[in-house]
């Protein structure tokens, strides 16, 4: 294999699929003939994606003609069950059955969207991810949770459905904006936090424009690969280690519902949660001082919360008791003994996260 193309096995009870990362590895598709010499496979595309890439997209599917594309519009609200409903009556239109397949190519919202469709038509076909933001090559696409939006709530409807591989082509990272790299950047210092250390390593030898060299992006999205799939291997439907991933997202979950999922990126509201949660590690006397700084200041450095934004903490403590990982009534964390020591489903009590709430200076 090409020297600038890195691969990882993702290994899960289901199946073991290899994850592809580098420069222009969408062309390495063409090698799934058993995928994609199905009876036929959907294209399900973002639009803006598209819009950009659409001559190299499908000069890499030049030698199928067995196939047809449904492009999905930008914003979260795509996601949703009604609008997978209208993908599976598209689908039994164009005659797909249970021997096609399914290609999602975009950021965590197609990834999600077709993850989700892949699970449910006709009880199951095949998904091959190409994620384009670095958000979901860095997590969303790794691990198999799939969801749609309904009315009542986000990622209420879902199913976990592993792809047959993951495919994260960085020539995609090019016209990515600078916001959307910060979200993606958010969840790859969540990994250096709780585990990844070299990551970690990573991120304090380099600044907000040196990360984002080809060499160094590159490993960001091959640590966290490694890091991500590593965790849900060995938990892959989250009856414990796998809740490490949530390190941030307990308050940035609460943070995104109290600004009702508008005026802040999801991204941003982790990464504030990432250091009310350190915060919390701190005052309860599970790490340093030094740690504590240590790790704000990354988060500073990257310009990872780049909105000014006033937290009303009574309002946003109700939203944080809503959080449905909370065990009878108290509420749940994920906390750090120390960078790299991440400690699932410990309890905090509501008035330390208000009296920290009170404190903090965004
Ligand atoms: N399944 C999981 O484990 C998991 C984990 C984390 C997040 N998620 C989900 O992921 C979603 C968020 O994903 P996201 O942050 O990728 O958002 P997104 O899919 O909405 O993409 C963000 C924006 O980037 C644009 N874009 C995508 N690729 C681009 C490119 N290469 N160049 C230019 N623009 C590009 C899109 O048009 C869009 O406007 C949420 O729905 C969240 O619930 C899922």
């Amino acid at each position: 294999m090409d020297k600038s193309i890195k691969s990882i096995i993702a290994t899960s009870a289901e199946k073991n699929y290899d994850i592809i990362i580098g420069n222009k590895s969408l062309e390495l598709i063409k090698k799934r003939k058993d995928i994609l010499s199905r009876d036929r496979f959907a294209l399900l595309i973002n639009k803006t994606v598209y819009n950009l890439y659409k001559d190299y997209i499908l000069g890499c599917f030049n030698e199928f003609k067995n196939y047809d594309i449904y492009l999905i519009d930008d914003g979260e609200e795509n996601k949703s069950y009604r609008k997978a409903e209208n993908a599976f009556n598209w689908m039994l239109k164009k005659g797909f059955s249970r021997k096609s397949a399914i290609v999602g190519i975009g950021g965590g919202v197609v990834g999600d969207f077709s993850g989700f469709v892949a699970a449910l038509f006709m009880r199951g076909i095949p998904v091959i991810h190409v994620p384009t933001t670095l958000l979901a090559m860095v997590d969303s696409s790794i691990g198999g949770k799939t969801a749609v939006n309904i009315s009542a709530g986000k990622n209420i409807i879902g199913a976990f459905h592993q792809p047959e591989m993951v495919i994260s082509d960085m020539n995609f990272l090019n016209t990515l904006p600078d916001n959307e790299y910060k979200n993606g950047l958010t969840e790859a210092l969540k990994h250096a936090l709780i585990g990844e250390d070299k990551l970690y390593k990573l991120f304090c030898n380099n600044s907000a424009s040196t990360i984002k060299s080809p060499d160094n992006i590159m490993e960001v999205v091959y640590r966290s690969a490694i890091f991500k799939s590593g965790v849900v291997s060995r938990d892959e439907r989250e009856g414990g280690l796998r809740a490490i991933l949530n390190f941030g997202h307990s308050i940035g979950h609460a943070i995104e519902s109290l600004f009702e999922y508008k005026g802040i990126s999801h991204g941003e509201a982790v990464a504030i949660g990432l250091k009310i949660e350190l915060e919390v590690s701190r005052r309860m006397g599970m790490i340093s001082d030094d740690e504590t700084k240590k790790s704000f200041d990354l988060i500073d450095r990257y310009g990872l919360i780049f909105n000014k934004l006033t937290l009303d903490s009574g309002k946003l403590l109700e939203h944080i008791k809503y959080d449905k990982k909370n065990v009878g009534g108290e509420i749940r964390c994920v906390l750090l003994k120390g960078i790299g020591k991440p400690v699932y489903n410990h309890p905090v009590s509501g008035s330390l996260i208000k009296e920290i709430l009170d404190d903090f200076i965004l």
